[in-house]
């Protein structure tokens, strides 16, 4: 494939550095009232594309992308609430796996989560979330052993695999997070990558979300406050992250 690399984040904090750092960017209106630049980042013919917050907006952009400018790869870069008890503040999943923790069925007992767009009884589906490809996570893995990123309360930020979560809820709440980690043992929950990764697998183009945590879903200290403190610092290194995979992803796709 020929078209850029689109590269989409729900706010503009979490796309800054990339925007910063891009040449010769070209806005572009993909979806109105959504702001979108054709750019050149490091050398690689990027879309850069800020979605607003939540699945409808982000399902919305991505398909204007796709139809409108047959990108090779849709990324996804941005921030997320941490659900493995394992991760810091700081530290970055890059998806292996995206599940829609809000599509299914609600029971007394809470959702039963099935794939987004179908249900159990009706259009049933073996399918439970969307895979990223894995030969590109495999060059992905080597590509990360070189990589710097800014400390965060004194520490270096882990990367790691995983299972990220999405739903139309900013995840406040220490039951929650304990329960969508012990039912999916995912990495961390956000509000837009597994309505990208629909829309990239329904129109068959390679996605990635990667993903800094900007907070703990609730863990402890209440997750507004802490989002609002490492919002920044947070998108950057997942935008680092993105910045530094770029040769391997333009590669990947070419
Ligand atoms: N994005 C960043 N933090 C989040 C959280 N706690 N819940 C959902 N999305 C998020």
């Amino acid at each position: 494939m020929t078209g850029p690399i689109a590269i989409v984040s729900a706010l503009p904090q979490e796309l800054a550095l990339l925007r910063d750092a891009a040449v010769e960017a070209t806005e572009l209106e993909l979806v109105p009232g959504m702001r979108a630049w054709r750019s050149r980042l490091d050398g690689h013919d990027v879309l850069l594309a800020e979605a607003g917050i939540g699945k409808v907006s982000s399902a919305m952009i991505a398909t204007a992308l796709i139809l409108g400018h047959r990108p090779r790869l849709v990324v996804f870069t941005g921030v997320a609430g941490g659900l493995d008890p394992q991760l810091s503040v700081g530290d970055v999943v890059i998806a292996d796996r995206l599940i829609q923790h809000d599509a299914g069925v609600a029971m007394p007992d809470g959702t039963a989560v099935y794939q987004a767009g179908h249900l159990p009884f009706f259009n049933p589906t073996d399918r439970l979330g969307f895979e990223s490809p894995s030969d590109l996570l495999a060059r992905i893995g080597s590509r990360l052993e070189h990589i710097e990123l800014s400390p965060i309360e004194d520490r270096r930020p882990h990367i790691r695999f995983g299972l990220i979560l999405t739903g139309d809820v900013f995840v406040n709440s220490a039951d929650l997070r304990g329960r969508l980690h012990a039912e999916f043992g995912a990495a961390a929950v956000e509000m837009e990558g597994g309505a990208v990764a629909q829309v990239a697998d329904h129109l068959g183009v390679p996605f990635l979300v990667i993903r800094a945590l900007s907070d703990l879903a609730g863990a402890a200290a209440p997750s507004p406050e802490v989002f609002d403190r490492f919002l920044e610092v947070a998108s950057d290194n997942s935008a680092r992250v993105v910045r530094h995979l770029l040769p391997v992803l333009d590669e990947y796709a070419e």
